[in-house]
């Protein structure tokens, strides 16, 4: 795994000659974000060794180098998730590549269902914490000790240092923001009722089906975590509605400016707090 993982970053170094020092994974319907960023250099997944390559619709799979508010970033536009079919350390993979390239700092985003009562569709969230519910966990098997400990403290999986950061951001600008704990499910079905009341019982605000693997395996890294979901559908008791896969890029795409604007700052702002 190591040498996959050096080897694929070796080949990646030798095309772009790039050190980005802030990792971005987009998630569904957010790749506006990407008009944002000076492109410098592209690189397509399947053009890149030991990388899996992406099967949704909406999907993108490239990985983009340049610069996001004066600062180098590498931005993973299309990510891999459990219910494709790919292992948990292959889930993770890039993450660990991204890392090797040099980033210090990992930005994560995805659509997800809300499940508390004060959400609304288009909303924004800020990751406060995570609940994994996935059935594995990245980090089995044995312990890649180059990597990170054994037993990863996760004690602040997001950081708090990066969510005050972008606090004061949204509040500065009047952006209005939500804050909460994702749960992370295996999809592809979306939750029944009883099941997003229970996610919501045992202490989620959302549920989506991406972002933890990634999260757990950056912590591993030592790599501070900023993270936020756009609420693309409501999994609220008494309020359930048929959600489909275009609804939920449909409501991405309505969240993304404050979303984007967000990431932004706190993009430009890391190595402030830090
Ligand atoms: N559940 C799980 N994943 C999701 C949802 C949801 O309601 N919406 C977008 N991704």
């Amino acid at each position: 795994m190591l040498k996959k993982i050096q080897e694929t970053a070796d080949f990646i170094k030798d095309q772009t000659n790039f050190e980005p020092e802030v990792g971005i994974v987009l998630g569904t319907g957010l790749g506006g974000l990407v008009e944002e960023i000076e492109i410098e250099k592209t690189l397509e997944y399947t053009d890149i060794p030991n990388f899996p390559v992406s099967t949704v619709s909406g999907h993108k799979g490239c990985l983009l180098f340049g610069n996001l508010n004066g600062r180098k970033i590498v931005a993973m536009q299309g990510r891999f998730h459990f219910y494709e079919g790919y292992s948990m350390q292959e889930l993770v993979f890039q993450i660990r590549v991204m890392r090797f390239l040099g980033i210090q700092m990992l930005v994560v985003s995805n659509a997800c269902g809300g499940m508390n009562p004060a959400f609304n569709v288009g909303d924004v969230m800020i990751i406060r914490d995570h609940i994994n519910l996935l059935p594995g966990n990245p980090l089995i098997g044995k312990n890649i000790d180059e990597l990170g400990p054994r037993f990863p403290d996760m004690g602040e999986a997001y950081s708090r240092k990066l969510i005050q950061l972008a606090e004061k951001y949204a509040n500065d600008q009047g952006i209005l923001y939500q804050k909460g704990v994702y749960a992370s499910v295996t999809g592809p079905t979306f939750e029944t009722p009883a099941e997003y009341k229970y996610i919501h019982i045992i202490g989620a605000d959302a549920v989506g089906m991406s972002t933890v693997p990634e999260v757990i395996a950056a912590r591993h890294m030592g790599v501070p975590v900023f993270g936020m979901s756009v609420i693309t559908d409501l999994g609220v008791d008494g309020v359930v509605e048929e959600v489909s896969h275009e609804e939920v890029i449909k409501a991405a795409k309505t969240a993304e400016p404050k979303m984007s604007a967000m990431i932004s700052a706190v993009v430009k702002g890391f190595d402030q707090v830090l």
